[in-house]
């Protein structure tokens, strides 16, 4: 099916871009038909020209109609592709069962329904006005994609299946190229070459599980948490950014910043929650409300991002992810991947109440 306005001049080849906003972060591919085949075929034919934008909109683009995927989800890894050497099979990877598409191993289920029983934050105050209060510590979840993982992914794409109502169950992006860049020269300065300790939510070891007393988990070697640079260089646009997560994801025994005084209520708690609080500001912060077909694609190298409540006892929201790796940035140059055990145990070995 083509578009009723097929004369419309904004289309060349079949597709074409628009900016997502007014601040830089962001853009938006559409298609003059969303016929999935001819699609994939303009991603092939012009796959250069998109990433070429993709990295210009600072790695945050929104690919609309792809509805078509939900029958053909094989559709995803090939677009994945376009994104990165590597889509990642999540049976390789330390992420629980619970969360593996039925039949294609590169697609990780987000979703309330079960068995993934993925929920929601809780409802922020505020939440239904207008603004969304979308910082820290008002809204929580910030993250980027497995950082507990050395090499993290690279690029994370997100398709739309089943929505909430509009106003709920958006997602939030934060651009952290310009949030490293508007602190001040020396506070820059000070954070380079500082590492922050990031670990899997489930081990016992966030600030929440710290200060309930929970008990943390014995790992394997390869389920250990690992250290990011807190200030990344990014090998495409070689902009440095901001690289952090919440305290969900982040080691509270031993940090959550190597060096500094560890525990929530160290100072190294006291460096993140300022910079979460910095990056997470309103004129660094995009806001997407989901429309059914949509795809976005965010470069986890230099974005947080995070979903917001929805009422799961209303509503089920779907989403298909994958994830692409393959170039990390000179910091994780011809590093061997974290997360493959060694010693032939099973990935997840110890962790089924992940
Ligand atoms: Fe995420």
């Amino acid at each position: 099916m083509s578009r009723q306005d097929s004369d419309d001049t904004r289309f060349h080849d079949g597709f074409c871009f628009r900016p997502l906003g007014s601040s830089g972060l962001g853009a938006v591919l559409e298609f003059q038909s969303n016929d999935l085949d001819t699609i994939l075929a303009i991603f092939r034919d012009h796959a250069e020209t998109i990433l070429g934008y993709f990295y210009a909109a600072r790695g945050l683009m929104v690919v609309k109609e792809l509805q078509g995927i939900r029958d053909d989800p094989q559709a995803l890894v090939e677009l994945s592709r376009h994104f990165g050497s590597e889509v990642e099979n999540y049976h390789q990877t330390l992420t629980s069962p619970r969360f593996f598409h039925d039949s294609v191993d590169e697609i990780l289920i987000l979703s309330n329904a079960q068995p993934c029983n993925h929920l929601p934050p809780p409802r922020p105050v505020g939440h239904g006005s207008i603004p969304l209060r979308t910082r820290f510590p008002d809204q929580v979840n910030w993250h980027t994609d497995q950082s507990y993982r050395r090499p993290p992914p690279d690029i994370t794409l997100l398709l739309a299946i089943e929505l909430p109502p509009r106003d709920q169950g958006q997602t939030l992006f934060a651009d952290c190229v310009a949030a490293l860049s508007a602190l001040a020269p020396e506070r820059q300065k000070m954070l380079q070459g500082l590492q922050g300790i990031h670990a899997p939510s489930w081990i016992g070891r966030s600030r929440e599980a710290v200060e309930m007393g929970d008990r943390q988990l014995d790992l394997l070697p390869h389920q250990s948490p690992q250290q990011q640079p807190l200030v990344r260089k990014h090998p495409v646009s070689g902009e440095k950014s901001l690289y952090i997560c919440e305290e969900k994801q982040m080691d509270f025994v031993d940090g959550p910043i190597a060096g500094l005084e560890s525990g929530p209520q160290g100072e190294g708690a006291k460096l993140l929650r300022e910079l979460l609080r910095h990056a997470t500001c309103d004129e660094f912060v995009y806001v997407h409300e989901w429309e059914s077909g949509d795809l976005v694609i965010a470069d986890n190298r230099n974005l947080l991002h995070c979903a917001t409540w929805y009422d799961a006892t209303q509503y089920i929201r779907l989403m298909w992810r994958t994830t692409v790796m393959g170039n990390a940035g000179e910091e994780y140059a011809s590093e061997e991947k974290t997360w493959i055990p060694r010693d032939g145990s099973d990935v997840m070995a110890g962790m089924e109440n992940a």
